[in-house]
């Protein structure tokens, strides 16, 4: 299936935050606790450090704030609010309901669960509402990964840590920045990587990264069909921060220089939703993107979910 975006009402950025909690947790402090090592973590992952701490809503909240700010916009004239997360504060009701009442807004709100494809899915969703009469829409991808993870398990505590990115999305007359996207998910893989109602993370790693690399790749070759583009027209790839390896495998089976590949896990660790916020607006900041930059964003994770977007950036 290919998908190609309306056309008729689309979709900008108009402003953007980030938040990551203050503790630093090193791959050192975890050596404390667990058989592994520094240079281990480093080869095997990319990770360096991680950020812990906070609640999903604390989180959304401060980055959904920043977002707010640089766009200067009335917090009620925000029409929806749409939470990418994975951990939800409470089971009932969704933490996006926290969210809006935290930012001063009065609009619907609701929670979506993708796992680390999350912000994709949001990002989608909202230009869809916004195709049906929306002007303005906030998107968050939130994750504290750190609060279900079994710290004495090294499988997992290794990768995993907490982080939000937000968005304004404005309405704009024409076809806007989304050019082309996918999602995709396989349930019956459900058992690779899993937690059970009030427990920890379960996760089948080798198995996730074989197919993590076919999935990401399948998915971004769909977004590109769908955009018109080629894989050669792609100025900056940011994909989901979850393994330096992955990510250099499925950049080379897209030909996809890795000087054209935002990273920022080493630094984060796997936020799940928060992890391509994260990795693109760190980018946009660092003057990585210029007008009219084609961005091709791709995620993966349990479910298996998959998702991919292909944006035309414009800073105007
Ligand atoms: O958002 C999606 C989330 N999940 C993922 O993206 C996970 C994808 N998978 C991965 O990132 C990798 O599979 C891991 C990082 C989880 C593991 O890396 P790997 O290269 O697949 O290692 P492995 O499981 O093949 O283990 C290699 C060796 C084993 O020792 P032996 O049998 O060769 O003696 C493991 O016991 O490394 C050992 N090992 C460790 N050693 C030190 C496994 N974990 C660790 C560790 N520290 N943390």
């Amino acid at each position: 299936m290919t998908l190609i975006p309306a056309g008729t009402i689309g979709a900008k950025f108009l402003g953007w935050g980030t938040a990551l909690p203050p503790k630093v947790v090193s791959n050192d402090d975890l050596t404390k606790t667990l058989d592994t090592s520094d240079e281990w973590i480093r080869e095997r992952t990319g990770i360096e450090r991680r950020h812990i701490g906070g609640s999903t809503a604390s989180l959304s909240i401060e980055a959904g704030r920043k977002a707010i700010e640089m766009a200067g916009v009335d917090p009620l004239s925000i029409d929806a609010l749409v939470l990418s997360t994975t951990t939800p504060d409470r089971t009932v009701p969704a933490t996006s309901a926290t969210v809006q009442h935290g930012l001063g807004m009065r609009c619907g709100a609701f929670d979506v669960n993708a796992a680390c494809s999350g912000f994709v899915y949001a990002l989608v969703i909202a230009h869809g509402l916004i195709a049906m009469g929306m002007k303005r829409i906030l998107i968050i991808g939130t994750d504290t990964l750190s609060r279900i993870t079994d710290w004495s398990d090294r499988n997992t505590a290794i990768l995993f840590a907490d982080g939000s990115g937000a968005a304004i999305l404005d309405a704009v007359s024409g076809p806007g920045q989304l050019l082309g996207w996918d999602f995709d998910a396989d349930g019956s893989l459900e058992d690779l990587l899993y937690a059970d109602i009030g427990k920890t993370l379960h996760m089948d790693g080798k198995e996730v990264f074989r197919r993590a690399v076919r999935v990401m790749v399948d998915s971004a070759e769909k977004s590109l069909k769908a955009s018109g583009l080629t894989a050669n027209e792609i100025d900056l790839i940011v994909p989901h921060q979850a393994n330096i390896r992955i990510i250099e495998a499925a950049c080379k089976r897209l030909d996809i220089p890795m000087s054209k590949t935002a990273v920022v896990l080493h630094e984060t660790g796997n936020t799940s939703s928060a992890s391509i916020p994260l990795a693109l607006f760190d980018a946009v900041d660092n003057h990585r993107v210029k007008n009219g930059d084609n961005v091709l964003l791709v995620g993966f994770g349990a479910g298996m979910t998959a998702a991919s977007a292909v944006i035309k950036w414009h800073n105007s």
